[in-house]
């Protein structure tokens, strides 16, 4: 009987799990022997919300993706050592999950270095002071935490059965991230690490491959992969992996003070065909919704609060269009070639100028590609019986080597024009009502009082960085056997960053910053220093740790270097050198101590009505307001502003710094995308702050209450313009080659207007859309009204059927349209 019921037990046990055997070869990886096409796209849980997980998870899937990646963010869970936090949008379990319920793979990147343009590379700073530690070589202190983090993530994971072993959506994990890239200056000590890293991964035995990337002497055990805008010339170190491209980087991050980065989606399908058409197996966009960097996670430093990233998705969840559809067709028609990608018999074929061909035959099955990377001129092939033009840096699948179903050059889909919209709440007042009060600095920059002493000028990471802001504070005594008596006097001071402000004796006397890139600054001011004692104090405020090269942790940060008070006289200098003088420490600010931020904090009531101060530095904002109505994601307008942060009901929403203008050229009006792109191509925003909106998470936000907005303004500011307003398509431009459907949304509200349509041969971008030489003999316009005006939606196929023949002979034809959307 006993035996019975534990062979009923066992047999249940089966059943309930699908547990998947996960393995791989050259060609692609295997669930339970069957082989699979991967296309998986980066969501990072903390740079989103809860709320938001669902709907993106779901778009992505819509997109035509079939996994998800997330790296996991050391310092955002454990903040002090062994103290974690897994709750809000730090839940991994449940974003996890969350993918899981959508039916979809996941990609885990423990790291637990992410890198990322997160703060310190997802490194917590309490690990930097622990005696003894050295980052990522052969050093005990730092393997054993790095150990600890890393079994604490994947047991978390085997409790709530989420590897494919257990049945559970996790395919592949990642340990370290693009260690090869700086491994050289760590020696052979960075070796031993590497491998060290490798092998205490794969102990944890979780079933599913471990890879490393960017990693070229991974040992065999991992798997090495490829990061970058292309990949189809990578090959893994090892005959038996398979292709992985874990970062195809659908665009570019920001930093403050720089231009907009757009990359077009022709060029981002074009890269992602190439991949599958050299035997890719597996390639994941970074980022496919970037999202937000809230608090003070994001790192550099100088990098912005939006990590946009031009994704799929944009920061707010809506379509990225083109980019979202034009790969999403690529996707599908990828998926439905699995089988001959990654198992059919490949054949390649050189045409020369950069044309290349690539027969995949399975079965009864033959597939081809033709790539043409040519950046100027249109490839014209000859294959068995068919010519085919393949247009310059492009790709065209043909399924079954007759006809072209898809084209990376060509755009079948619409590109959307998004809008700001009035914040539309129900009586809100048509300016917000502004509250102030002082942040309170008179015991930092008067009475030079602070609760740590060193005689020497500290590195800001000492106090684990638990705020922006340290005060650096001394005081001098000048009297006249001092070499400066008598001199012109002047302050001066080196540090690394990010953000200074200096005071002498309680007056302000100047701010410095330096910039992305350009870690370092000098500041020197005139300062009248009075005979007897002077008292220094210096206001470090950091944009985000180093999160990037060989040794970043040892990188400072906050005021080093030097401060001296210098001293003029004709061709004459004289320096007093401060660094070795006792200094005083004194950590954040007094408004953070005390929440003002915060509904509960206890000075809650002690803020000033009426007269508005504005640029006003170290000045705290208060307002009220109404939550727009609807759904539409929320945005702030900061312009007016200087440098600070914003919080919604207590919610950081990040550091803004709408003052910080990009410069005024290195703008592309006409972007070609028809060559490697990069970074410093196709950017836009010139001359405009680097980020002027900032997200508001609709769970942030009470629909029906009363909801409220505190500024911090470091610099000096005018709030008045500051205002919501919530991010929707303005217009739709509709485009369709010959014989494929033309689909315009609206994405939930109705097509008020048809401004422009033609078939045949019409060109401009969006907004500027001009009729050609030739066209379709019918109304092309009052067609397009008559289909589309008053609907969320509405498709038409681009023919001469309807729109009439064309006196275009050869030449392709298409159908332009731009459509107005009810705001
Ligand atoms: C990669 C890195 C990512 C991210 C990316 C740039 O090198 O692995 O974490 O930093 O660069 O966005």
């Amino acid at each position: 009987m006993a035996a019975k019921a534990l062979t009923l037990l066992l047999l249940c046990l089966v059943t309930v799990c699908n547990c998947m055997e996960v393995t791989y070869d050259s060609r692609s990886f295997m669930i339970d022997g069957e082989r699979k096409l991967l296309i998986s796209g980066s969501i990072h849980y903390p740079r989103s919300t809860p709320e938001m997980w669902p709907d993106l998870i779901k778009k992505a899937k819509a997109g035509g993706l079939n996994m998800i990646e997330t790296y996991v963010f050391w310092n955002a869970h454990e903040p002090e050592q062994r103290k974690y936090d897994f709750t809000g949008n730090l839940d991994l379990m449940r974003f996890l999950k969350t993918v899981r319920d959508e039916g979809m793979y996941i990609m885990l990147r423990i790291g637990p270095y992410v890198c990322a343009e997160w703060t310190f590379g997802g490194f917590p700073v309490w690990l930097h002071n622990l005696d003894g530690v050295k980052f990522r070589t052969a050093n005990d202190v730092f393997m054993n935490e790095m150990q600890n983090f890393t079994t604490l993530i994947v047991d978390m994971a085997k409790k709530e059965k989420l590897f494919a072993r257990q049945g559970g959506p996790i395919l592949i994990t990642q340990i370290e991230n693009e260690f090869g890239n700086v491994e050289h200056p760590y020696g052979e000590a960075g070796k031993v690490y590497m491998n060290w890293a490798a092998n205490m991964a794969v102990s944890l035995d979780t079933g599913s491959p471990w890879i490393m990337c960017q990693q070229k002497d991974a040992p065999p055990i991992v798997i090495n992969t490829c990061n970058g805008w292309y990949c189809d010339d990578f090959t893994p170190n090892n005959a038996s992996s398979p292709k992985i491209w874990t970062e195809n980087w659908a665009g570019w991050f920001m930093s403050w003070g720089s231009v907009r980065p757009k990359r077009a989606a022709e060029d981002v399908a074009f890269a992602v065909a190439r991949f599958y058409q050299t035997g890719g197996s597996l390639q994941n966009y970074y980022m496919y919704h970037g999202g937000t960097n809230f608090g003070r996670t994001a790192g550099g430093p100088y990098i912005t609060t939006s990590y946009d990233y031009d994704a799929p998705l944009d920061e707010y969840g809506n379509l990225n269009e083109p980019k979202y559809s034009h790969t999403k067709q690529l996707h599908n028609l990828l998926m439905s070639m699995e089988k001959p990608l990654t198992e059919g018999k490949v054949t390649h074929i050189d045409f020369g100028n950069g044309a290349e061909g690539t027969v995949f035959v399975d079965g009864q099955t033959t597939s081809c590609f033709f790539s043409n990377k040519n950046t100027s001129s249109d490839a014209l092939i000859k294959y068995q019986d068919m010519n085919i033009t393949v247009p310059a840096w492009s790709v065209s699948i043909l399924p079954d080597c007759q006809t072209e179903a898809y084209n990376t050059a060509k755009v079948n889909t619409q590109t959307s024009v998004m809008v700001k919209r009035e914040n539309g709440a129900e009586n809100q007042p048509s300016a917000l009502k502004w509250s102030w009060r002082p942040e309170n600095l008179d015991v930092a920059v008067i009475q030079g009082k602070g609760s740590i002493h060193a005689s020497e000028i500290l590195d800001q990471k000492v106090l684990n960085d638990m705020s922006d802001y340290l005060w650096y504070m001394t005081s001098v005594d000048i009297d006249e056997k001092d070499p400066v008596w008598g001199t012109n006097m002047s302050i001066r001071i080196n540090g690394t960053g990010h953000v200074l402000h200096a005071y002498v004796n309680g007056e302000y006397v100047g701010s410095k910053w330096a910039k992305y890139d350009v870690h370092n600054y000098d500041f020197e001011t005139p300062v009248k220093f009075k005979p007897g004692r002077n008292q220094i104090s210096l206001l470090s405020a950091l944009v985000g740790l180093k999160n990037y090269g060989a040794f970043f942790d040892d990188y400072r940060a906050g005021v080093c270097g030097f401060v001296d008070i210098v001293g003029r006289n004709g061709d004459e200098i004289v320096t007093k050198d401060l660094a070795g003088h006792q200094w005083v420490y004194k950590n954040s600010l007094h408004g953070l101590d005390n929440q003002l931020y915060s509904q509960t904090s206890k000075f809650s009531a002690k803020w000033q009505l009426g007269y508005l101060p504005v640029n006003r530095s170290m000045t705290w904002y208060k307002t009220t307001f109404k939550a727009p109505l609807g759904k539409d994601p929320v945005v702030l307008d900061l312009l007016g502003l200087g440098k600070g942060y914003a919080w919604v009901n207590g919610n950081n929403l990040g550091r803004y710094w709408p003052s910080y203008l990009a410069p005024e050229d290195g703008c592309d009006d006409e972007c070609d995308y028809r060559a490697k792109y990069d970074a410093s191509q196709c950017n836009y925003g010139c001359g405009e702050p680097t980020q002027r909106w900032y997200h508001v998470p609709r769970d942030f936000l009470s629909a029906t209450g009363v909801n409220e907005l505190v500024l911090f303004e470091e610099f000096g500011g005018n709030p008045s313009q500051v205002n919501f307003k919530t991010v929707v398509v303005g217009s739709a431009c509709g485009s369709a080659y010959e014989h494929k459907t033309m689909e315009l949304s609206c994405q939930g509200r109705s097509i008020t207007q048809i401004k422009f349509a033609s078939f045949g041969n019409p060109m401009g971008t969006c907004g500027s859309f001009k009729k050609g030489t030739c066209e379709g003999s019918k109304d092309a316009l009052s067609i397009l009204q008559k289909a589309c005006i008053g609907k969320e939606t509405c498709s038409l196929v681009a023919n001469e059927n309807i729109f009439g023949p064309t006196s275009c002979a050869d030449s392709p034809k298409k159908l332009l349209v731009e459509a107005v959307c009810a705001i």
